[in-house]
């Protein structure tokens, strides 16, 4: 379904590089089946997705470490590497933000549950808030963490001035991504600070 999707924009034997912000499943779990369709593709993540997990569990070929800062240039667009390390969560942990669309690819952050629609741009912060307080309170509980360095890490984001949140579970949010990932952080905090 994902690889018929992707064939309406591009033809996925020419995808060169393959991006994810940590090793879970729902991240890069498919990354060799799509190394397979595509031969010349090369899995771009941090150094400890590389080290730790990747190379010895999913890549089809080594995997290129960004460093922090660092851009992927695809030619018509460029991808800045954020080490995010625990944001949105595991020790591996990136994000990406584009810069000439001003994206940023948020993975878990953001995350709403149910049936939502692709993009909006209403808050979805609220939407978020409720999902972290039914996962709190089931068995997926401790999904999240909030601490002073998570506070910081989403200021930074927010600093990026992003115009399109693109949110791995859930509606992207296309507007003022500045001011959604302070609420962001707000509501991590109220939610999990100390939980
Ligand atoms: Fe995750
Ligand atoms: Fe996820």
């Amino acid at each position: 379904m994902v690889k018929d999707a992707v064939a309406t924009v591009l033809d996925p034997s020419s995808i060169r590089w393959i991006s994810f912000s940590h090793f879970e499943a729902d991240e890069c779990g498919a990354l060799r089946e799509w190394q397979t369709i595509a031969p010349d593709s090369v899995a771009a993540c941090s150094l400890v997705s590389k080290e730790v997990s990747v190379d010895d569990v999913v890549a089809l070929r080594p995997s290129r470490a960004m460093a922090d800062g660092e851009c992927l240039e695809t030619g018509r667009f460029s991808f800045q590497f954020l080490r995010t390390p625990n944001v949105p969560h595991c020790w591996d942990a990136s994000l990406l933000f584009e810069q000439t669309g001003r994206t940023l690819f948020c993975s878990d952050l953001f995350h709403q549950n149910g049936d939502v629609e692709p993009s909006t741009s209403s808050d979805v912060v609220g939407r978020f808030r409720q999902m972290l307080l039914d996962y709190e309170a089931g068995p997926f509980g401790g999904y999240l963490q909030y601490s002073d360095t998570t506070g910081k890490v989403l200021a930074q984001l927010a600093d990026l001035a992003p115009e399109t949140l693109a949110v791995m579970h859930g509606s992207s949010f296309v507007g003022d991504g500045r001011q959604a990932l302070m609420d962001l952080s707000v509501a991590m905090r109220e939610t999990l600070d100390g939980a």
